[in-house]
């Protein structure tokens, strides 16, 4: 009896420590977003991001109270799953997009799986032409795609980017040999309204730009 009442007690602070998060509690929205995730542990295998950057960009929307995201780049929706959830902390939504069919299709069917559905919209299509008729604003953008057209997206996205918004790239260091990265951490770095730093501890760097006042 001893023992059953202080895993009783104990169980949803281990849950909690090992989320860095609120617990979970049972049949809880959050345990089957948690319950998905320790499902498809290591089964990510469509160029998704690693099970740390999800949780940085987790604690990023959480801790900067964001809304309204855009992800370029959706695969089969690990990234997405991450973002839905700190959204729906936040009462936020995310919109994604991503150019291949059967990766759609899946990202689709995972975030349902991982009951986070209802907050995002995901779109198929070439982000090239979609993200011009991009409503916005947004106050969290991930480009997670096309890394050439880095600096094409931020251009569009830019005036789009809410005061105090983040326009994140992941990548930046591994991949920072390609022209469209270069280019775009020049052009970002550039802007005075705009303060950049990279997170050197996430795989390939991510780089985060944050939009601290309006341009004049
Ligand atoms: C690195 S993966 C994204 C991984 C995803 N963010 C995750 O962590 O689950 C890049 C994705 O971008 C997609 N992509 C490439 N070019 C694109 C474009 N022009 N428009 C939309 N998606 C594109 C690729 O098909 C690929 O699925």
């Amino acid at each position: 009896m001893r023992k059953s009442v202080s895993f009783f007690l104990l169980g949803p602070c281990l849950v909690s420590l090992a989320f860095g998060q609120a617990s979970t509690s049972p049949g809880s929205p959050d345990e089957r977003v948690r319950l998905f995730l320790d499902s498809q542990k290591d089964q990510w295998r469509e160029e998704n991001i690693t099970e740390s950057d999800g949780r940085l960009l987790y604690d990023l929307i959480l801790r900067k109270g964001y809304t309204r995201a855009l992800e370029i780049g959706t695969s089969t929706g690990h990234s997405g799953i991450w973002q839905a959830w700190a959204l729906s902390k936040t009462g936020g939504a995310l919109i994604t997009v991503e150019i291949e069919e059967f990766r759609h299709l899946a990202a689709v069917r995972n975030f349902k799986a991982a009951g986070l559905d209802r907050l995002i919209d995901a779109r198929l299509g070439d982000a090239r032409k979609l993200v011009p008729d991009l409503e916005g604003p947004f106050d969290f953008i991930f480009i997670d795609a096309d890394k050439n057209w880095a600096l094409d997206y931020f251009k569009a996205l830019l005036p789009k980017l809410a005061p105090g918004g983040c326009f994140a790239v992941h990548n930046v260091s591994s991949l920072g040999y390609m022209k469209g990265i270069r280019d775009f951490l020049e052009a970002v770095r550039g802007l005075d309204f705009m303060e950049t730093t990279i997170e050197a501890a996430a795989s390939g760097g991510i780089s985060l730009s944050f939009k601290t006042k309006s341009p004049a």
